[in-house]
């Protein structure tokens, strides 16, 4: 009988990817999502990469009564839960609707699908919430912090999980703790469409390498790194949306949850990734060492071997196909743009 999934924020960046992995893997996707910080024409693009209709429904995960409605509407088996806010700096400036829109989201979620008998969740998190001092390649038994209002709701919401589990076994959830997810689908159909300004280091080479944006600014060259930039482990958003896929297997699977790390084991820095976005563009991309940014930390890898042992995951991508897949994307968004 085919897994009918609901993705709450099914229409942003990772969200999307993850429908087209799930629906490549045999599921039924359904996608809730408020359209806040995603385009209103992903769906129709979802239907020409996926060649299927996509189902979605508008509406929030802090309206509890249209959850109510689409828990009795459709039989959900699963839910993957996308929907949050995800900038540090916004976070900084906005701590009281993160808290909301991330903790009292994923409360409200959760209570609609336990009155629907729906406990099987996976849950987006991140990296984020092992702080900014955590020994490399990071575990996750590694202590866990926080060091911005964002990084705070994906630990409370960690923590509310894990009393809900505790209180209740028949809950089995996937806690996924993404490093940088990057890239694009190879159609080029869908990728990230950050409004304005990017926070994140790659859309904001991408816009350089397009021309968009005049120059990067490298935010600090005096880490102790192997050439004083910022060193990541930057994943292709292609195999974060496989890892949902096994996630989602490995709950079927055990009836009960996990929580792993999502990422390559691999860091690289960010002159790294100006270099290999070079190549993979064929366009210049100039920069300016610029100071350190609040909160940064020198470096941040996996160590990835749980989640390969508990659900079989090992990303494929590397930093070439990721660059050249954002680079695509790029194009494809910005003809769109003139068109
Ligand atoms: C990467 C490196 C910067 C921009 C954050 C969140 C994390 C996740 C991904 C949501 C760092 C440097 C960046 C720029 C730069 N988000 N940089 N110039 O900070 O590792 O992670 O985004 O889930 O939770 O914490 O990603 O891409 O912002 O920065 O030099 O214009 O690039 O200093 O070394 P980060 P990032």
């Amino acid at each position: 009988m085919t897994q009918r999934v609901l993705l709450t924020g099914g229409a942003g960046y990772i969200g999307s990817h993850t429908h087209v992995a799930l629906v490549n893997a045999g599921y039924e996707v359904l996608v809730l999502d408020n359209f806040s910080n995603s385009a209103r024409d992903v769906p129709s693009r979802l239907e020409t990469v996926t060649g299927q209709a996509v189902h979605v429904i508008e509406g929030d995960v802090l309206d509890r009564a249209l959850l109510d409605r689409v828990f009795a509407d459709h039989d959900i088996d699963a839910v993957i839960h996308f929907a949050a806010s995800k900038s540090v700096g916004e976070s900084m400036r906005k701590p009281l609707a993160y808290m909301q829109n991330n903790i009292v989201g994923l409360v409200t979620l959760m209570q609609a699908m336990d009155a629907a008998d729906v406990r099987r969740l996976v849950f987006s998190s991140s990296a984020t919430v092992y702080g900014s001092a955590a020994d490399l390649p990071i575990r996750e038994t590694e202590p866990l912090s926080y060091g911005n209002p964002y990084g705070h709701s994906k630990l409370v919401c960690e923590q509310i999980i894990e009393q809900t589990v505790a209180s209740d076994p028949r809950w089995a959830v996937g806690v996924l703790r993404y490093f940088n997810p990057v890239g694009a689908h190879p159609s080029g159909l869908i990728g990230e469409d950050p409004a304005g300004l990017p926070d994140n280091l790659m859309p904001y080479v991408a816009k350089v390498a397009a021309g968009q944006l005049p120059v990067l600014s490298v935010f600090g060259d005096d880490y102790p790194t192997p050439d004083g930039t910022g060193v990541r482990d930057y994943i292709h958003v292609f195999d974060l949306a496989q890892g949902h896929v096994q996630s989602l297997a490995a709950l079927e699977r055990d009836g009960t949850g996990h929580v792993v790390n999502l990422g390559t084991g691999r860091g690289y820095s960010v002159l790294d990734l100006i270099a290999t976005y070079a190549r993979a563009s064929n366009r210049d991309i100039p920069y300016k060492i610029a100071p350190r940014r609040d909160g940064d930390a020198a470096s941040s890898y996996a160590d990835p071997s749980l989640a390969k042992t508990v659900l079989g995951f090992e990303a494929q991508y590397d930093l070439f196909d990721m660059c050249r897949t954002s680079w695509v994307w790029m194009q494809n968004s910005a003809q769109k743009a003139e068109g």
